[in-house]
């Protein structure tokens, strides 16, 4: 295995808490890393003693700045693509209504045992007598042999420490692909209303680490489990369960969610994606309808679902520019290509090349992850009818390249040669010139647009400027 201490860095550190006569360690997610061979570029250095002053002599021999961040009392210096942290060994608890640490002083022991897992709590000696041994209180290296999240003290007491570490051993067993020690679930379980001190920041840092994973489902599932789904994402935690009328039960739409986040996690590691898949059918709770002929409908989710993305975006803190318009529009396109099946007509195919833009190939993937069902020929037959539809967009799209449809005739010249400013008129104009040429009625070029706007034009009675 490689040397986990072979960058120089150590060296000087040790050398340097050597002359200042204080015991330092490595510990915490570069430990683990290491015996995991993952890489990792964030050092944590545990020092009993003063972590400023211990960072500050290293920084002069590295001759880089550190960071000083004194109401925490630790320090951050960037070296060769390293990030490295120095903190002073803490004893450490917090208030039972807020996240405010009260910190005395301690040693490493003291530190480790307020870490959040034992897998995380593994330290290597910085002496210089014992350079590299493992100090290894909780047996994290045995939990990551068997895989498994467990807390160094009572979950109970680890966990109201900080509530978000509830999140972190979800997010650690999805990423990790381990499973949480069930006395420590048991307390997850117990308390996971605390999670609500939390800043939203923090929990959504952990949601997306999950939605990073290769199985996201696997972090859903348990957060779901746990009961904390249904406080930081109530709208997915609804989707939880069937109804059953007159005999007949409806798709069990969460394990359904479950499956295509997995389908769209095996094809792209693009997160937004991902998210669209988890939140494709957000709007089916809210639009659940039995009807005694056709039995249960969720008519409008696609469009009602598209429109609570906003919401749910900004109550998770995510970004709300382009990242939410995307997965904004996948949600609601997400139905258009299979309701395509039944009409393949090149202004179907030519209006969702249209509507779908540049993100078409990304929407057909969500489509395709979509079917899912216990009847193997079931979801052959969807999938013939998609490979269909496919094939359609393949085509119109060679024909006519609309994906990344400008009109031809532009606002621009419309005004131009109308001599307008920009009103009304000039937005018909252009749309029925759009709309012309997504039904097919005239090409997608110059020429036809042009002889349209002048047909157009006439009919409003506008003429051309000098005419
Ligand atoms: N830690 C903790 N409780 C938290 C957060 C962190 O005890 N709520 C400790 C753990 O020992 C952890 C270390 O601080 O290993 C560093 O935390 P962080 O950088 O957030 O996570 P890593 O474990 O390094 O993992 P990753 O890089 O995947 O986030």
């Amino acid at each position: 295995m490689k040397d986990p201490l072979k960058p120089g860095i150590f060296k000087i550190v040790s050398r340097q808490a050597a002359a200042r006569n204080v015991r330092a360690y490595v510990i915490g997610g570069y430990v683990r890393d290491h015996f995991l061979k993952r890489p990792c570029t964030d050092i944590d250095i545990v020092v009993e003693g003063n972590g400023m002053e211990l960072a500050s002599d290293v920084a002069s021999v590295l001759k880089v700045n550190a960071t000083l961040f004194k109401n925490f009392g630790t320090a951050m210096l960037r070296y060769r693509g390293l990030e490295i942290e120095f903190v002073g060994a803490r004893k450490e608890s917090y208030s039972t209504d807020s996240r405010k640490p009260v910190v005395e002083n301690g040693t490493v022991e003291d530190d480790q045992k307020r870490r959040d897992f034992t897998i995380n709590a593994m330290a290597f000696s910085l002496q210089q007598e014992d350079y590299g041994s493992l100090t290894d209180p909780f047996n994290g290296l045995n939990d990551l042999h068997d895989k498994v999240i467990r807390t160094p003290l009572d979950p109970d007491k680890t966990f109201s420490d900080d509530p978000l570490r509830m999140i972190r051993a979800i997010r650690f067993a999805a990423q990790l692909e381990f499973t949480i020690d069930n006395t420590a679930f048991n307390s997850i379980q117990r308390n996971a209303d605390r999670i609500q001190i939390v800043s939203q920041e923090r929990i959504t840092t952990e949601l997306q680490k999950i939605m990073a994973s290769r199985k996201p489902s696997a972090g859903f599932y348990l957060l779901e489990k746990s009961g904390l789904l249904a406080i930081i994402l109530p709208q997915v935690a609804l989707l939880q369960g069937v109804e059953t009328m007159e005999g007949k039960g409806h798709k069990e739409n969460f394990s359904h969610t479950m499956e295509v986040l997995d389908n769209v996690a095996s094809m792209t590691d693009n997160i937004w994606l991902r998210w669209a898949a988890l939140l494709h059918d957000i709007g089916k709770p809210s639009t659940r309808h039995f009807d005694k002929e056709t039995g249960w409908t969720f008519h409008g989710h696609d469009f009602v679902g598209s429109k609570m993305i906003p919401g749910i975006f900004r109550q998770l803190r995510l970004p709300l520019g382009e990242e939410m318009k995307y997965v904004r529009k996948l949600v609601q396109l997400h139905l258009r290509p299979i309701a395509l099946v039944n009409n393949v007509s090149d202004s179907g195919a030519r209006r969702l090349l249209f509507e779908a833009g540049e993100d078409i190939d990304d929407l057909m993937l969500l489509c395709r992850a979509d079917i899912t069902s216990k009847n193997p020929m079931t979801v052959r037959h969807h999938l013939g009818n998609f490979e269909q539809v496919s094939k359609k967009l393949i085509q119109v799209e060679e024909k006519d390249a609309i994906r990344n449809f400008q009109p031809p005739i532009s606002g621009e010249i419309i005004m131009k040669t109308y001599n307008l400013p920009p009103c009304r008129e000039v937005g018909l104009i252009k749309d029925h010139i759009k709309e012309a040429i997504l039904d097919g009625k005239i090409g997608n070029n110059y020429e036809e647009a042009l002889d349209l706007m002048k047909q157009r034009a006439a009919e409003l009675g506008i003429s051309e400027a000098g005419a």
